[in-house]
């Protein structure tokens, strides 16, 4: 049974169909918001209408609650789905404004590249890493004791005249300070510091009063040092051929092992590398010449001892190579002062693509 319209408001179909025409035609959630104030709202159309339900005889009340009732149930739903609808829309939109396209390639003026210092340090952490090395640190200013005596040159010793030291004021406690003139102290900080076993690679910055085509007073070394209760000098033969096969990436480098004098090492050893000379060139391999390229021992009883470290016990070794020398073989730069004249043209031309990191698995440049 259907209810009598009054004159001025529609049936409650006819208002069906005007409010789910408007639901359908709001364009935003703001307008679908106004639509749902106007018909459901509390001075809503269909809340009016329902309100009025109470002056109406029963039977008519009956009939036409169910109906508005009805109206409503759609009429929210055709919101809820509509709301949806507009929901999804707006999601779509932010995400598209909100883009980023990650595929660009870099801009064009990010050609800075990489010092091969900085990209040979990153070739020897690859390659020692890999045998098990951590990277140790010492400062560049440092004590008399670490820089020579802790290394057995005591005051007088002869040694320190070769190094060509530059001196700085004293410390405030009366020691004598200088520029370090290698990286050895960090093998002494480093047992001072920590309890064998030991494992590290020291690279870093050196000074020495020099200055020619092959000396620069500013240079780099890479400090090795291992200590622990069987490390014998086999073992230094094999990490050091390994070394230089892996670095100059020559598999059947001829490695050798010269008898030396260090204060530091005893017994110790210059390690050549096979090479041919000729026509203002030189090639890495076995070719029957030598070329020298790092020194070497087995770590002194007495180092040990002043570091703390009981030699009856303890013993291992350490090496140590200037890392210019290596990066100029390896890479053919020939005039060691240009690595730090700060020339763009010279660094575009020897330099490194940054993100490369150089790793044994990946090959260790490019
Ligand atoms: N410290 C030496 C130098 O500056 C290099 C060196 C040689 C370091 C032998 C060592 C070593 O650890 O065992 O010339």
């Amino acid at each position: 049974m259907s209810s009598t319209p009054t004159p001025d408001a529609p049936t409650p179909d006819a208002l069906k169909t005007e409010l789910i025409t408007a639901i359908g035609s709001a364009g935003d959630l703001a307008a679908l918001e106004e639509v749902r104030v106007a018909a459901l709202g509390k001075k809503g159309r269909v809340t009016t209408l329902m309100k009025a339900l109470g002056q109406l005889d029963p039977e008519t009340r009956k009939a036409r609650g169910a109906e508005l009732n009805q109206v409503k149930d759609e009429v929210a739903a055709a919101l809820e789905a509509r709301r949806g609808v507009l929901q999804d829309q707006a999601l779509a939109a932010r995400l598209a404004a909100e883009q980023i396209d990650i595929t660009l390639p870099p801009r064009p003026e990010t050609t800075g590249r990489l010092h091969p210092i900085s990209q040979t340090i990153d070739e020897l952490t690859a390659i020692f890493a890999e045998m098990g090395y951590v990277v140790a640190e010492g400062p560049d200013i440092e004590g008399d004791f670490y820089n020579f005596t802790a290394l057995n040159m005591p005051p007088e010793h002869p040694a320190r005249q070769m190094h060509d030291t530059f001196y700085l004021p004293d410390a405030p406690d009366g020691s004598q300070r200088v520029l370090r003139t290698h990286t050895s102290p960090v093998q002494v900080r480093t047992m001072l510091s920590q309890a064998p076993p030991i494992r590290i690679i020291a690279p870093g910055r050196t000074y020495r009063s020099d200055y020619d085509m092959t000396h620069t007073p500013m240079f780099h070394q890479v400090e090795g040092l291992v200590v622990d209760e069987t490390t014998h000098m086999g073992h230094l033969k094999g990490c050091l051929i390994e070394l230089c096969r892996a670095f100059f990436d020559v598999d059947d480098l001829p490695v050798r092992f010269r008898p030396s004098f260090f204060p530091f090492t005893e017994p110790s050893a210059e390690v050549d590398i096979g090479c041919k000379r000729g026509g203002g060139e030189l090639k890495l391999g076995n070719y029957g010449d030598w070329l020298e390229i790092l020194g070497c021992g087995m770590v002194h009883p007495k180092v040990l001892e002043m570091c703390g470290v009981d030699p009856t016990r303890y013993q291992g070794f350490a090496f140590g190579m200037g890392i210019e020398r290596i990066a100029m073989l390896k890479y053919g730069i020939p005039d060691l002062r240009t690595f730090f004249e700060a020339d763009l043209r010279w660094l575009r031309h020897y330099g490194f693509v940054p993100l490369d990191m150089p790793s044994m698995a990946q090959g260790l440049t490019w």
